[in-house]
């Protein structure tokens, strides 16, 4: 029997006795890993990012150079608030309450970044979610993961765990996998329109 998806309680505990409860924007592993995450991205620049449990935006922040919006969304309000502070002087980025899957925003996306988030979420959840995901990704959209690759309590998996479900979903194909022993980050671009490998960055540039 898998066990059930990390409750409301457990979030709202978190923010109630801290702004930051992961210190993400102190830690120099956060922010070399972040650093990371947004130098993985294939293109240049996105059209519209989604960036679900964004906690207290500093991953927000980064995304927001790369892209011409950025929806940025965390299940607790105190997390949404703070984000919204933090991310007030880019105007490009907006920051919602959302509790995912089950409140999905509306439109598609060329790039959607989940960063350590899945690992909260039970099997059925978890499956849920990434079938949304695959489905809001437009063609040859890119898909980033990142998670903590160690076992914790509070985990129902780890990165590892989280990179053989996401390479079972149909539709999407591998383009990076970085594997440290911290955590895993991986970038899967979605097929073309016609169900084909998208072109990779040097054929892009007609290098390839
Ligand atoms: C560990 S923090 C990660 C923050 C950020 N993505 C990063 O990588 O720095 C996880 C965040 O996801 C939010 N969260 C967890 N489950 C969620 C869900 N089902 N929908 C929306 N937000 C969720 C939590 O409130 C928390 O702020």
């Amino acid at each position: 029997m898998t066990r059930p998806r990390t409750p409301a309680t457990y979030f709202d505990a978190m923010y109630r006795d801290a702004e930051d409860p992961w210190s993400l924007a102190e830690r120099w592993y956060e922010r070399r890993k972040y650093d990371l995450t947004v130098a993985a991205l294939p293109r240049p620049r996105y059209r519209r990012a989604f960036e679900p449990g964004c906690s207290v935006g500093e991953l927000t922040r980064r995304l927001a150079g790369r892209c011409d919006a950025v929806l940025a969304c965390d299940r607790v309000e105190a997390a949404v608030e703070t984000a919204r502070r933090r991310t007030a002087g880019l105007p490009n980025v907006s920051v919602h309450r959302l509790l995912l899957p089950e409140e999905w925003p509306e439109g598609s996306f060329d790039l959607i970044v989940l960063s350590e988030l899945l690992y909260y979420l039970d099997d059925a959840t978890l499956d849920a979610f990434l079938r949304r995901t695959v489905s809001a990704l437009e063609p040859e959209g890119t898909l980033v993961t990142v998670h903590w690759n160690h076992e914790v309590a509070d985990h129902l998996t780890t990165g590892d765990g989280i990179a053989r479900r996401v390479g079972a979903q149909p539709g999407l194909v591998p383009l990076a996998d970085h594997r440290e022993p911290d955590f895993v980050l991986q970038v899967h671009q979605k097929t073309t329109a016609g169900g084909h490998r998208p072109a990779g960055v040097a054929a892009r540039e007609g290098l390839a």
